[in-house]
């Protein structure tokens, strides 16, 4: 019953969703270990792909390779001291751990940092979804004054024509084209490279048929799709497919950032966030848009409160907490190795 007054009071889109979810969750939850690979469960959760290709930006080698430069190059920044890696650590599964990020001058942003780990392969990028691809947002931070704070597009591109090593870089990159050194060829390669940053884990073994989790965590599963957290934690990512109201049931505790209203200016877009991944979850506190809690019982416990109108026992919080541990998935360490700059 509970269920059908949640769904009532979301209006018919979140009905909709929440159908879709019952079902798959009812026959996810009939055969829990069994078969997974091509049943509902493996549709309602997905597989990782290997990478999050993208038409409109192909991945090339070369293109990667001076992504991957750029993404630890701090003389994108304006005092040389900033480079994505900084807020966004490869080796740290793509977070600073700050509540909020620090950037130019120690300048202290308003947002959480989120990682950078399959963020490629959501519906758009930032908690407010204001870019639409990778490619997009590796714009946005260079140029952003609290960020790397540079101050024009031109800059960016006359400091990186003067490092001779980044001319033949970016040739290669983008071969036949008459003036390869640009911001937007700086962002194509910044996100050619973010495409490939995934960590499979031990759920997508068990989602291959692989077994080897334990009853507590299965028993999490069995949790976290029993009480809805799936109608919005979904998809391979188990997140990163829609936006979604930060306190359906019971009012978010802060308001002070209120979401996708600032970009829309429509009142139903008031504390509307995109909902995050759930992968790699275990390592990437402090949690919510704004930091608020770095314990993931903590964060759990909220959800249920806010998103469910459930208030978890301890020992559903600590299974569900053992499940989201199964998402952890094993660093790119070859792929994110930090490169020599160039000269
Ligand atoms: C000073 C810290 C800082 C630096 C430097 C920085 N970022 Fe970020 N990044 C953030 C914060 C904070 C957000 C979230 C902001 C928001 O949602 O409004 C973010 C968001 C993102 C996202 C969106 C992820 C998602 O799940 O929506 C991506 C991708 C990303 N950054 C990549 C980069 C790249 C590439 C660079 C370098 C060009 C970079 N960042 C530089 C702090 C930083
Ligand atoms: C109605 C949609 C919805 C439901 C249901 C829901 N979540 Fe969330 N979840 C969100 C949104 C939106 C956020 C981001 C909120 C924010 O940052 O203000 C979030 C954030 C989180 C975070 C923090 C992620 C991060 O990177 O900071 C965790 C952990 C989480 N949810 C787990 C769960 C669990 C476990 C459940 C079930 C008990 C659940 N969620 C149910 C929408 C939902």
């Amino acid at each position: 019953m509970r269920y059908a007054t949640w769904g009532m009071r979301q209006g018919r889109i979140m009905k909709t969703q929440l159908f879709v979810w019952l079902v798959m969750a009812g026959l996810a939850t009939a055969q829990p270990g069994q078969n997974m690979r091509g049943g509902m469960m493996g549709r309602m959760m997905g597989e990782l792909p290997a990478n999050m290709a993208s038409g409109h930006n192909p991945t090339t080698e070369a293109k990667v390779k001076l992504g991957r430069m750029l993404f630890y190059e701090p003389r994108l920044s304006l005092a040389n001291d900033v480079s994505c890696n900084s807020c966004h650590d490869l080796a740290n599964y793509g977070v600073d751990g700050k509540s909020t990020s620090t950037g130019h001058k120690g300048q202290i942003g308003g947002r959480n940092s989120p990682t950078v780990y399959h963020a490629a392969g959501h519906l758009a990028q930032f908690w407010d979804g204001r870019a639409a691809d990778v490619e997009e947002q590796a714009k946005g931070p260079v140029l952003n004054p609290i960020e790397m704070a540079m101050p024009s597009k031109a800059e960016v591109e006359w400091r990186l024509e003067r490092i001779p090593g980044y001319v033949t870089a970016f040739r290669e990159a983008f071969p036949g084209e008459a003036k390869p050194v640009t911001f937007h060829n700086m962002a194509l390669a910044i996100g050619a490279f973010e495409r490939g940053l995934v960590t499979p884990s031990r759920w997508d073994r068990f989602l291959k048929g692989g077994g080897g989790l334990s009853a507590q965590e299965m028993s999490g599963h069995h949790e976290f799709m029993h009480n809805g957290c799936a109608s919005c934690h979904n998809g391979p990512y188990l997140g990163g497919a829609s936006y979604q109201k930060a306190g359906v049931m019971n009012p978010w505790p802060s308001q002070t950032d209120s979401g996708r209203s600032a970009l829309t200016h429509q009142d139903k877009d008031k504390m509307m966030f995109k909902v995050p991944s759930l992968r790699n979850i275990e390592k990437t506190g402090p949690y919510f848009h704004d930091g608020m809690t770095g314990r993931l019982e903590d964060a759990v416990k909220m959800m249920g409160k806010h998103q469910l109108n459930l208030q978890l026992s301890e020992a559903q919080v600590a299974d569900i907490v053992a499940w989201l541990k199964t998402l952890t998935g094993e660093i790119p360490k070859a792929y994110i190795e930090k490169p020599q700059l160039p000269q």
